[in-house]
C-alpha cells in the first residue's frame, strides 16, 4: 500500500536520514532480528565483540555501523555481483533503501540497477515495513555513535579546486 518508487525513495533518502530509525522500536527489532537475522548476520564490533546474534556466523555481512556505510564494501565477505555494483554505483544503507531492501532485496537490486537479471545472494524477506524499520533502530542503536560523523568519509571529494 505504501509502495513509493525506489527513485523516490532514494532522493529522499538525503532528507530523510534517520526518519525511520526514530520511528522504529529497537526492542521490537532485537527480537525480530533474532527470529529473523541472525541464523545469518550477526554485529561484531572492531573490538571483536559480538553485539547482537552468535559468534563465527558468516553466511551473511556483519552487520555492525551498516546504517550510512556504502553497500557491499564489509571486508572478506564474498558478496554477489549486484549488490557489489549497487554499492559502486552510489548506493548507502540509509533507512529508505534498506526498509526497501530488507522486504524484497533481488526486486530491490533490480531496480536499483535498472537490470532485470540483477541477483540478491540474500533470499530472505521481511513481511511488512513496520518489522523492517524496528529492526533498523535495533540496528542503529548498535551503531558507534560518536564515531559516525568523526569518519570523514566525506573529504575525499571536497579539496578539489
Ligand atoms: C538466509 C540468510 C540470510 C538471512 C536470514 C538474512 N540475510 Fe541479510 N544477507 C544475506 C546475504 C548472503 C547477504 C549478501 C547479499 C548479496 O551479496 O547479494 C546479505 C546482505 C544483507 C545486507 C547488505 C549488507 C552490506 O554490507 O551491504 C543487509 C543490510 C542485510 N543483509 C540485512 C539483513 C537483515 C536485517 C536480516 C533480518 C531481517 C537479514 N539480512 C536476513 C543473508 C541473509
Amino acid at each position: 500500500m505504501k509502495k513509493l518508487t525506489l527513485t523516490a525513495l532514494s532522493a529522499m533518502a538525503f532528507s530523510l536520514t534517520s526518519l525511520a530509525a526514530q520511528a522504529g522500536d529497537p526492542e521490537a527489532g532485537a527480537s525480530a532480528f533474532q527470529s529473523q537475522c541472525q541464523n545469518c548476520h550477526n554485529v561484531t564490533n572492531e573490538a571483536g565483540d559480538v553485539l547482537a546474534g552468535r559468534p563465527n556466523v558468516r553466511t551473511g555481512p556483519n552487520l555492525y555501523a551498516v546504517l550510512g556505510r556504502q553497500a557491499g564494501i564489509v571486508e572478506g565477505f564474498r558478496y554477489g555481483a549486484s549488490l557489489v555494483s549497487a554499492g559502486e554505483a552510489g548506493l548507502v544503507w540509509d533507512d529508505e533503501p534498506m526498509t526497501a531492501y530488507l522486504q524484497d532485496p533481488q526486486g530491490f537490486l533490480r531496480e536499483t540497477l535498472g537490470d532485470n537479471r540483477a541477483r540478491s545472494q540474500m533470499s530472505f524477506r521481511v513481511r511488512d515495513e513496520e518489522t523492517a524499520v524496528n529492526i533498523i533502530a535495533f540496528l542503529d542503536s548498535l551503531a558507534p555513535r560518536d564515531e559516525e560523523e568523526a569518519n570523514g568519509d566525506d573529504e575525499e571529494e571536497a579539496a578539489a579546486d
